[in-house]
């Protein structure tokens, strides 16, 4: 294990003794359980099942859910300092947990009525199950209010027909939030949320995403055939789905921001030790300013992005009783987060030279982790427009 940087306490947020156990447990159970492992689920693309039921049973897959539904009780500071230290072991962990969380448990919560809290939330957050979230299909990724899914209601059930893909943790999830059209008339106001359970007929998982990173965890398509869903497993009402994925998002992005933390502070912590040992031309490379100027920029951002994280942490956190939205705070977070993690885990390979290419060392995975970060539950492109129209008044 790489030695640490000098590591910063973040801003002065007072953490409380509960932060303090919660990163001290993820971080204890990330390098022992999940760090050893993670070279080979990247090399396989087989699910890490046994360190996720692991990771349930410790509390880290319903972190912000209370007590009573499954969850940890905990606050989104809790989850964002957890998910950094998993991701910091494997970005691909960090992925599956931030889904569960967020985009699933998340949602759940805030908008599901009381019997969809104690059917699907429950065993999610407490890690007996797995969540998964569907927005994006074929023909629409950041236009996401242009679905062709349908859900056509016949009497007590809607007839769902058509194909999601990307769909983090599919291959393995047992519920999914899923968003169809159910008017298309009124483009994004016509849009619904349902909880779809996957072992109902109609409901076919799909090929299996081939990805450049974050391998260990399961990407596919899912495909609606005549899937019936009962009217009470509809997530809020007609129409409500588009303003539920994009809420739900938010939570999201806070997630992924963390999860990016984690991948450049991997990075970062290799490439410093690497300045330290390694010798060229008589003297340690950290001591050339080629290199050195490098890890001042890695490290400055990291700092950064954890000051963005934590000031959305604690926004999202407000939420919870003003009932204000977070999509700034949230998207300028993931913005600089994940090309934070893009521009460390370039650095590291770079500092790493031909080694930083090795598939012998992890640096070549944090580099392709990184990758997605500035891709998925929205791109930086989306995320510029997002900061760029609230700062303009134009939404
Ligand atoms: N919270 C609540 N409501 C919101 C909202 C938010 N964050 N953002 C927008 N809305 C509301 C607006 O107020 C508006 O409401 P009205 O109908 O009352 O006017 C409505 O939603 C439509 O908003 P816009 O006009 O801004 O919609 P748009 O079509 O211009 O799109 C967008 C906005 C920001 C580009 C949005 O489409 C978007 O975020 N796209 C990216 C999608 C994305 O992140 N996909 C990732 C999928 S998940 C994933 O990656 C897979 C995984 O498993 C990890």
């Amino acid at each position: 294990m790489p030695a640490p940087s000098n590591m910063h306490p973040g801003p002065n947020l007072s953490l409380t003794p509960e932060h303090e156990m919660i990163r001290q447990t993820a971080r204890d159970f990330a390098q022992r359980e999940i760090a050893p492992v993670a070279g080979h689920f990247d090399e396989t693309g087989e699910f890490p099942a046994e360190t996720i039921r692991k990771m349930g049973a410790l509390g880290l897959m319903g972190i912000e859910i209370p007590e009573e539904y499954g969850g940890a009780g905990m606050d989104t500071l809790a989850y964002v300092l957890a998910l950094e230290e998993i991701s910091k072991a494997d970005a691909a962990h960090g992925t599956i947990m931030s889904v569960n969380n967020s985009l699933f448990c998340y949602g759940i919560y805030r908008f599901g009525s009381e019997p969809q809290k104690e059917k699907y939330l429950r065993p999610v957050a407490s890690g007996q199950a797995i969540g998964a979230y569907s927005l994006t299909e074929p023909m629409s990724g950041s236009d996401a209010g242009t679905m062709r899914s349908r859900a056509e209601r016949q009497g007590d059930v809607y007839v769902l027909n058509g194909r999601k893909s990307w769909v983090t943790s599919a291959p393995v999830a047992d519920y999914i939030v899923v968003f169809l059209m159910t008017d298309p008339e009124k483009k994004h106001r016509g849009i619904t949320a349902f909880l779809v359970e996957t072992d109902r007929p109609g409901f076919i998982r799909g090929k299996k995403e081939p990805k450049l990173g974050i391998r260990a965890s399961a990407t596919s398509e899912i495909v609606f055939e005549d899937y019936r869903c009962p009217v009470e497993n509809r997530l809020g009402e007609e129409g409500e789905g588009f303003k539920i994925a994009m809420a739900v998002l938010d939570a999201g992005r806070i997630g992924i921001a963390a999860q990016a933390l984690g991948i450049a502070e991997a990075s970062y912590e290799a490439a410093l030790q690497y300045a330290r040992e390694r010798e060229a031309f008589g003297q340690k490379i950290g001591q050339f300013q080629g290199i050195s100027f490098k890890l001042a920029d890695m490290k400055t951002r990291i700092e950064a992005s954890r000051l963005l994280i934590y000031q959305a942490a604690l926004a999202k956190e407000r939420a919870k009783t003003t009932g204000e939205r977070f999509t700034l705070e949230a998207a300028m977070a993931k913005l600089f987060a994940s090309e934070t993690a893009m521009f460390c885990a370039h650095a590291a390979v770079q500092i790493h030279g031909g080694m930083g290419y090795s598939r012998e060392l992890p640096i070549e995975r944090y580099f392709r982790d990184a990758k997605i970060t500035e891709i998925y539950e929205g791109t930086s492109e989306i995320q510029r427009l997002v900061i760029s129209r609230m700062e303009l008044g134009l939404r």
